[in-house]
């Protein structure tokens, strides 16, 4: 059978990566999380004193960048896929509240999406994957035979958001994940290297008033209706 690629886009805390997940689980593709490469190398300038004043120091992110090494490898520990940086697996750090307030400060430098764009072009050369981020169905894979752009309210979204936090024990406010979801959503949509946007052909779909598995079931329709015309060609 044709392996097609598919795209979803949307903002923070939206869910798009559960369903990407599941889309991925349930077509046997690779599921790709562009953010979380972000984040890694929003890690990474916390760590190596690249953040001044709560100002990227870029001179020192722009020497070391061509050198940052961001993969997904298989962690036999929990059998899932996690993000590594430099060799070493990151996949807790990178979810912290801390990277998500610093995650801005890369996510705009032309010279970082770039090389991120790079590495995450090629990790679908083969096509079979989902990949989620904010603008993989505009910049990375523009011929994307699926493009999905998810919204949702942002109460719903922070709401969303802290229970997940507060699961994994995190000590955090629901007014402080407000905050965090409003500053991203307009760095992401305002940043003027790829800024998230709509592409033209991307199936928006709004889950702030269905399930998970309502959301699967319209996602995995819109896929299989795809598949089959793509199975004609
Ligand atoms: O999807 P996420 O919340 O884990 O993404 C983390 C940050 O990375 C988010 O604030 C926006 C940025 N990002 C981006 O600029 N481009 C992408 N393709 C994916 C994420």
């Amino acid at each position: 059978m044709n392996r097609i690629t598919i795209a979803i886009d949307g903002f923070s805390s939206c869910g798009k990566s559960t369903l990407a997940r599941q889309l991925a689980q349930h077509l046997g593709y690779t599921y790709i999380d562009s953010g979380a490469m972000y984040r890694a190398v929003a890690l990474y300038v916390m760590e190596n004193g690249l953040v001044g004043d709560g100002q990227l120091l870029k001179e020192g992110l722009m020497q070391v960048l061509d050198g940052l090494d961001i993969r997904f490898q298989h962690d036999p520990m929990t059998d899932k896929s996690a993000t590594t940086l430099n060799g070493r697996n990151v996949e807790q750090e990178i979810r912290t509240m801390a990277v998500s307030n610093h995650v801005t400060l890369v996510s705009p430098v032309p010279e970082v999406r770039a090389k991120l764009v790079r590495l995450q072009q090629q990790m679908g050369r083969e096509k079979g994957v989902v990949m989620d981020g904010r603008d993989i169905g505009t910049v990375v894979f523009p011929d994307a035979e699926v493009k999905l752009f998810m919204t949702a309210r942002p109460e719903v979204r922070a709401q969303r958001r802290f229970h997940e936090l507060k699961m994994k024990g995190a000590t955090v406010t629901l007014a402080e994940v407000e905050a965090n979801i409003h500053q991203r959503d307009l760095d992401d949509t305002t940043r003027k290297a790829d800024p998230l946007t709509k592409a033209a052909d991307a199936i928006v779909i709004d889950n702030s008033d269905i399930t998970a598995e309502e959301q699967f079931v319209r996602a995995l329709d819109i896929v299989l209706g795809v598949l089959a015309q793509v199975g004609q060609e």
